[in-house]
């Protein structure tokens, strides 16, 4: 009897715990520690103020202080008056008017950087450096809180000070082998600690954590998953929940210095350094090559959307970015006749072959490996060009540039096709691109646009013609110059 499917709101959570939760924690403690919230004014007479002048009150550079902004508004602890400027909201004016409270989140800064060493507290059952872990999360997770001034400031306090705890516990649970092991049976604490080498009381505090996330349960003094956790996660798709966690962790140490990256402009993580970039780039495509399959499954739907407006028999496609080839894989697929430029940088086009030599598709590929920002496309040469997921990898004032090369490189009636998040018209969500966004920025990388940002890029390129649509997970921007008939499928609505 095959098991009931997972509960989509449990997946959700799960998967915003392991990828998104701290950079939430990290917007807010650096909006805190920053200052930003008691620059902005609350409730009847109130004055928004503009990014340019929050950004020269903060001493701070005006990207960064967006980045973090924005997911305040998207959780509606700041609000946003359109052509205007930003308000706090009058509940969170009332919760950080309270000097106890304050007091409170002020304490909880300087955990960014200890908490990362949960594993060891497990493993010892000990203090780290001096400081009782295993009691900061008791404290924050097994033992009643103290009161705060009202809901709202519960809430915040939450996603600031245990969302990013959460995390870690999760990746702790990942790397200590716990989360396998309680896919497997119902265990006592103990026999677990001595099967994983940790510590028990350590242990327990692990597992308290996992409790209150719902994924484990304890009955008769046997440690499992929950029923939630056990729908979600088996032998076969815990290693592609897991994959995710050691890239939350890449940007730990840069996440606990984001205040000094939006004030000073210092990354602690600098992906346009190009040893760092060589790294996290490497790691990501031979991370994604794992999930291939599965990938290939959504790039196939744009190449269906893409063959709905154009015929792909014979076309020349570029894939600018390539990272596994899965995108340029898919239009190669999609017709005998394709031919596919794959573009990347050489340590990444390794992690392609394979790939291309699997699915038969190395006669009609060219690996070309150089940088998309000053390579030569030439003139009028592809029919399709891809971007898949490289926008926010790229330097914002790179952009107008970039595009105007691509554009001269289309054929009469090309297309190009950009995937990846795509903001609301406000920039005020969905908030999981607000968090990837918050990834780029502290990487020092580039952006992620809304649709009529994009717009103002292609237009001025001849790119005059440009609709969003859904795709599975994520959306897809295709822009030509007017050449082309829409396909029948609905665009993205105006957000
Ligand atoms: C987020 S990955 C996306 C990979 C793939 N397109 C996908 O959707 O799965 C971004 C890719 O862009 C590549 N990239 C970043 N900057 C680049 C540049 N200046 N020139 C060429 N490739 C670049 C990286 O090496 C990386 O493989």
């Amino acid at each position: 009897m095959s098991k009931p499917p997972a509960s989509p709101a449990f997946v959700q959570q799960l998967n915003f715990l392991g990828r998104d939760a701290s950079n939430e924690s990290a917007a807010l403690q650096a909006a805190f520690s920053l200052g930003l919230f008691g620059q902005l004014s609350a409730g009847p007479g109130a004055w928004p103020l503009s990014l340019d002048s929050l950004a020269e009150h903060l001493g701070a550079n005006r990207r960064g202080v967006r980045a973090i902004l924005e997911p305040l508004v998207g959780l509606g602890f700041v609000l946003f008056e359109e052509g205007q400027g930003y308000l706090l909201a009058e509940d969170t004016a009332a919760f950080l008017a309270d000097a106890a409270f304050r007091a409170r989140l002020r304490a909880m800064l300087e955990w960014w950087h200890p908490v990362a060493k949960l594993p060891e507290a497990v493993r010892t059952g000990a203090a780290v450096d001096g400081r009782d872990l295993l009691g900061w999360f008791r404290a924050l997770f097994l033992e009643p809180s103290p009161p705060v001034p009202n809901a709202r400031a519960e809430e915040f306090f939450d996603r600031y000070a245990r969302n990013f705890a959460r995390t870690q516990a999760l990746v702790t649970a990942a790397e200590l082998g716990l989360l396998a092991r309680l896919v497997e049976t119902a265990t006592p604490r103990d026999v677990l600690a001595a099967e994983l080498k940790v510590h028990p009381e350590g242990l327990g505090v692990l597992l308290g954590v996992l409790a209150s996330l719902g994924v484990a349960r304890e009955e008769a003094g046997s440690w499992s998953f929950t029923e939630a956790a056990a729908r979600m996660l088996d032998a076969t798709s815990l290693p592609y929940f897991q994959r995710a966690l050691p890239a939350t962790m890449a940007y730990w140490e840069a996440f606990g210095h984001l205040g000094e990256a939006v004030r000073e402009q210092r990354f602690r993580l600098d992906l346009r350094d190009p040893e760092t970039a060589r790294r996290i780039y490497q790691e990501n495509a031979s991370r994604i090559s794992g999930i291939f399959g599965s990938h290939l499954r959504l790039s196939r739907k744009a190449a269906e959307l893409v063959g709905q407006m154009r015929s792909l028999a014979g076309a020349r496609v570029l894939d600018v970015g390539t990272g596994s080839g899965v995108w340029g894989a898919a239009f190669g697929l999609a017709s005998p006749t394709t031919h596919v430029t794959y573009l990347d940088s050489v340590h990444v086009l390794d992690a392609v072959r394979p790939h291309l030599t699997k699915l038969k598709l190395e006669a009609r590929s060219r690996l070309w490996e150089g940088d998309c920002l000053s390579v030569d496309y030439g003139e009028a040469e592809y029919d399709v060009i891809l971007l898949p997921q490289i926008i926010p990898a790229l330097p914002p004032e790179a952009l107008p540039g970039f595009f105007a090369k691509l554009a001269r490189a289309l054929k009469p009636g090309g297309l190009l096709l950009i995937s990846g998040y795509l903001l609301t018209d406000r920039r005020d969500g969905p908030l999981d691109a607000l968090y990837f966004a918050l990834r780029r920025y502290v990487s020092n990388e580039g952006d992620v646009l809304s649709l009529p940002e994009f717009q103002a890029l292609l237009t001025p390129v001849g790119l005059k013609s440009a609709r969003a649509f859904d795709m599975p997970i994520q959306q897809v921007v295709v822009a030509h110059r007017g050449d082309v008939a829409w396909p029948e499928v609905a665009a993205v609505p105006a957000a």
